[in-house]
């Protein structure tokens, strides 16, 4: 289940975080095609340089640590696979170069490996932060799995990079070739975006790979209607901040709290800092931090948590990340702490909120959310 076999060699590798009874692997058909097709072709030679983009769980990293790579993500939780998994094949994390987006590579790379993102917004950013690093030589290789390879994904690699060709499927796999064209001119990435909050008449800013970049969520509007105001507030967390919203309007009510705003992807953490800045008159007791849920605040530290939970992890659905936030929330929480967050009514957090808590309050409710608090 867990042993990734490819012509660089036999590895272990897990998904993060680890679960029990884990039914999914931590690759897909698209890592193992990209691979084989750099065997097959000769394209590694123990001098290149390689750079790797938005590799999951380390697939792409690990069989290729040999050679050094620097691998990007946006993903905190990437980041800590790949650490994770070079340690269970006895590599030493100091071979990856593991960075985010907003740190720069140094130098035109000689092979440039991209996991494509789900996100196009995130690829058409992330094609403009590494073109400089790219030059005619550059071998270019992105894979996804078929059905996530559209026509638009092509032409961002055209317009932003040059010629783009796409191989046959393998195991509903593609690969997506690319030649960069010193030619073309094409302009500066569109992001951080941006869009009105209509609720509080405030603009946000968001980089590309923040949930709901485009507009306000319509669980995150319900439920700033609802932020508490309290003067018994000293430690305001916005977990899974995305840009902000729920923890920039906490701070307005409770101006005299300390607000912490984390989140696992570094973009989102980046739009949430830009955001406190421009909206809030005074942004020194804010504090940003990228982590894994909760990793990292001391226990028994928080006097109210404001959560819009995830629901997926990269393309997998689940609620297993909202229940590990919901477990870690309990443990950060001050005795008569409140936790408040913001659901789909069908996924039934009241459930695991009342299973943990004891008890679980309805603040509201819509046709589609509801809130729910739990004192600890
Ligand atoms: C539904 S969005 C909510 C964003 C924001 N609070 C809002 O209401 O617009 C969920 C957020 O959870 C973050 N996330 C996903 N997995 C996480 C993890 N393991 N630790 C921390 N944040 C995570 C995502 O990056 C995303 O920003």
């Amino acid at each position: 289940m867990n042993i990734f076999e490819i012509p660089q060699g036999q590895f272990t590798l897990n998904r993060y975080p680890v679960r029990k009874d884990e039914q999914l692997q931590a690759w897909d058909a698209a890592d193992e095609y990209l691979l084989l097709h750099l065997h097959e072709q000769s394209l590694l030679t123990d001098s290149s340089k390689i750079l790797i983009l938005n590799d999951a769980f380390g697939a792409l990293s690990i069989s290729l640590a040999e050679y050094a790579p620097c691998s990007v993500s946006d993903s905190y939780v990437s980041h800590q696979a790949i650490i994770e998994n070079a340690r269970v094949n006895s590599i030493s994390p100091k071979q990856i170069s593991i960075q985010n987006n907003f740190q720069s590579v140094s130098g035109i790379v000689d092979l440039l490996i991209i996991k494509i993102p789900k996100n196009l917004a995130m690829l058409e950013d992330e094609l403009f932060r590494i073109r400089d690093n790219c030059d005619e030589n550059t071998v270019i290789l992105a894979s996804a799995m078929s059905k996530h390879i559209h026509s638009s994904t092509l032409k961002l690699f055209e317009r932003i990079l040059g010629t783009t060709t796409t191989s046959l499927a393998r195991k509903k796999a593609r690969l997506v070739m690319c030649k960069l064209n010193k030619e073309l001119k094409p302009g500066k990435s569109p992001y951080p975006g941006q869009y009105k909050n209509d609720v509080t008449d405030e603009v946000y800013l968001n980089h590309a790979n923040v949930f709901s970049r485009e507009k306000l969520d319509l669980g995150s509007r319900f439920m700033l209607e609802h932020i508490p105001q309290s003067n018994h507030y000293t430690n305001i967390l916005d977990l899974a901040c995305g840009n902000g919203v729920l923890g920039i309007t906490a701070a307005h009510l409770n101006p005299m709290a300390k607000v912490l705003f984390v989140d696992e992807s570094f973009m989102a953490v980046e739009s949430a800092r830009l955001n406190a800045k421009n909206l809030l008159e005074d942004d020194s007791h804010c504090d940003f931090k990228v982590t894994d849920c909760l990793q990292g605040i001391e226990d028994a530290s928080l006097d109210l948590i404001l959560n819009n939970p995830p629901f997926h992890q990269n393309h997998v659905v689940g609620d297993f990340i909202a229940w590990q936030m919901f477990n870690e929330a309990k443990e950060k929480l001050k005795v008569g702490g409140e936790i408040m967050i913001v659901g789909n009514r069908h996924l039934g957090y009241h459930i695991k909120l009342k299973k943990l808590f004891g008890r679980c309050e309805m603040i509201a409710s819509n046709k589609k959310f509801v809130i729910l608090k739990a004192v600890k």
